[in-house]
């Protein structure tokens, strides 16, 4: 039973690629404040759970809650206008562009009318200090007149958060933001994604980097082969044997 205290919940959530289940019936319930880590092997449906979520592709069965407003068919810049920001796996900033102007083109509107209303707030004094300043927020002030694409990968990851949080996100969905990132800006990454749950922003993060996962997430949800298999605090999911076995690829599909 989903209590009130939920920002977001999904109800028997699933999406089908053919004869694919790649999210079978998934019910999550996410708190207001909370970091939640969604985790498990290859494949098993966690970008797919995210792009249902930010409205990329439309379920197959099921219903998804946010706020108190059900969501799934919504186009994604009416989720994310609702207030669900997110990142993605695969970063792609516009690569000719440097970094300020990647954030001034997510300043402001979910989705431009005509290429005129984007260009007129492109220039918007207002728009600028406002990509100014979500530039500092992740820590790339030094880096706004710099090419996106010659950013190392874990600016790039910053990049993508900063422009995520152009449309002030209530919940903020995050794909492997640490992926390949050394300890050391693994750990300053960390520090970032509190500060943004410390600012009121609700985390569910993607992640296969288990230290770093283990070590952020209030909770942690596992799937596999699109259905939740665990849920709870990290040290317990961790030691979960059901956990082990689908990391181990023993798990075979559809056993209980
Ligand atoms: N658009 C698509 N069309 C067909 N199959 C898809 C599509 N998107 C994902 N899949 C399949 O759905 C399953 C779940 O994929 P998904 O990308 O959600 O996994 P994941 O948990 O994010 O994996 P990873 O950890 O490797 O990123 C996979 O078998 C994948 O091949
Ligand atoms: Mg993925």
């Amino acid at each position: 039973m989903v209590g009130t205290n939920t920002l977001l919940h999904t109800e028997g959530l699933s999406k089908h690629f053919g004869g694919l289940r790649a999210v079978d019936r998934v019910d999550l319930a996410v708190r207001p404040g909370e970091i939640l880590g969604l985790i498990g092997p290859n494949g098993a449906g966690k970008t797919t759970l995210f792009n249902l979520i930010s409205g990329i592709l439309r379920p197959t069965a099921g219903r998804i809650w946010f706020r108190g407003r059900e969501i799934q068919g919504r186009r994604p810049h009416q989720i994310a206008a609702l207030g669900v920001g997110r990142t993605f796996q695969i970063v792609r900033p516009f690569r000719s562009l440097t970094a300020l102007e990647n954030v001034l083109a997510a300043v402001g509107h979910p989705y431009y009318p005509s290429l005129r209303a984007f260009a007129a707030s492109y220039r918007a004094p207002a728009y600028q200090r406002r990509a100014w300043a979500l530039l500092e927020r992740v820590g790339l002030q030094e880096y706004g007149a710099v090419r996106a694409s010659t950013l190392p990968i874990g600016l790039q990851r910053r990049l993508e958060i900063a422009r995520a949080l152009a449309l002030d996100p209530v919940l903020l969905l995050l794909d492997e933001s640490a992926a390949g990132l050394v300890h050391e800006e693994a750990a300053e990454l960390a520090d970032l994604i509190r500060s943004l749950r410390d600012d009121g922003i609700t985390i569910i993060l993607v992640e296969h980097n288990m230290p770093f996962a283990m070590g952020l997430c209030d909770r942690i949800v596992v799937l596999a082969h699109g259905q939740v298999i665990a849920e709870g605090p990290p040290e317990e999911v961790q030691n979960d044997p059901l956990v082990i076995e689908a990391y181990l690829g023993h798990r075979k599909a559809g056993s209980p």
